[in-house]
């Protein structure tokens, strides 16, 4: 596997790389959920790209931008043994160097849910992922349903600035006790490690109760919050039931919603999501 920083270096390597690319941006700090990315990409495609950067840009002030985990040599090797050919690193001064000034935003559904609560944050990913996109020059392009707004918001870019680049959906990977997999996970005690298993609970209670014939996202909403609210450590910021394309939400689920939330446990920001489906 190449590890490669300079983007014009990266630019060179990447003529040589046989056609269909995949590409798997990531944050680092690695695990099974962004593996199994890397592995769908590699079934796919004649050549894998990762990239690994803690993208500034789409932190909020306050965020974990300067605590948020790195450990590079543990990721580089996840990614070797998961068959990446080239592993490109960004350098900040290079993505965002002095005067850097350009945006892009995608309007509406970056407003609702993540975006009310974090609202530069999908500016940063947006524009981030454009540049990524721009000079990897991928074919396919994979993202995991955990981020389920992330996913929508990408779709949308996509669509909309006609970036010839098919969007890849890949299910959240868990914990066994359902703990959907993040690297923020190890920000959490073991007190909140346990406590953050609520947040599947209320998920699949949701779900059942839908599999069962419920169709009022209110009362959907409703076991949401009452499942949360039996977690002392568990404080909930939003719980949403909401169109899977728009992201507003919903009165009645017709085919398909998106359940999802974003959770404290302690001081410790988690986000969850599952797709109701008929
Ligand atoms: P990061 O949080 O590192 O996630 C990288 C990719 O892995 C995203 O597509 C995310 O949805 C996916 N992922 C994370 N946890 C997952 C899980 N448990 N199961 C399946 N997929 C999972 O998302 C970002 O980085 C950034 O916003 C980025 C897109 C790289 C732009 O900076």
């Amino acid at each position: 596997m190449k590890i490669i920083a300079h983007i014009d270096e990266l630019r060179k390597c990447l003529v040589e790389e046989s056609k269909p690319i995949g590409f798997v941006p990531t944050m680092g700090f690695l695990h099974e959920g962004h593996i199994s990315l890397v592995r769908r990409a590699r079934q796919e495609c004649a050549s894998v790209v990762s990239s690994i950067f803690v993208n500034p840009t789409q932190f909020g002030p306050g965020e974990d931008l300067s605590r948020y985990p790195r450990d590079l040599p543990r990721d580089l090797s996840m990614l070797e043994t998961a068959g990446v050919d080239i592993t490109w690193t960004p350098l900040a001064e290079e993505m965002y160097p002095e005067g850097f000034n350009s945006w892009v935003n995608v309007e509406g559904i970056t407003k609702r849910l993540e975006g009310e609560v974090r609202p530069s944050h999908f500016q940063g990913v947006t524009t981030v992922v454009t540049k990524l996109f721009h000079i990897v020059d991928p074919q396919k392009a994979y993202f995991g349903q955990k981020d389920a707004q992330q996913l929508a918001v990408i779709r949308k870019m996509a669509r909309d600035l006609n970036f010839p680049i098919e969007i890849i959906p890949c299910p959240t990977v868990r914990e066994k006790d359902g703990l959907a997999m993040s690297s923020r996970n190890v920000y959490l005690s073991p007190e909140e490690r346990q406590a953050a298993t609520v947040i599947f609970r209320a998920l699949g209670t949701a779900r059942l109760e839908f599999q069962n014939g419920e169709r009022d996202a209110n009362k959907l909403r409703d076991t949401l919050k009452k499942i949360l609210s039996s977690e002392p450590l568990a404080v909930p910021q939003y719980v949403s039931c909401a169109d899977t394309e728009t992201l507003k939400e919903i009165e009645k689920v017709q085919e398909k919603a998106l359940l999802s939330m974003a959770v404290h446990v302690g001081k410790t920001r988690l986000i969850d999501n599952l797709i109701l489906e008929e």
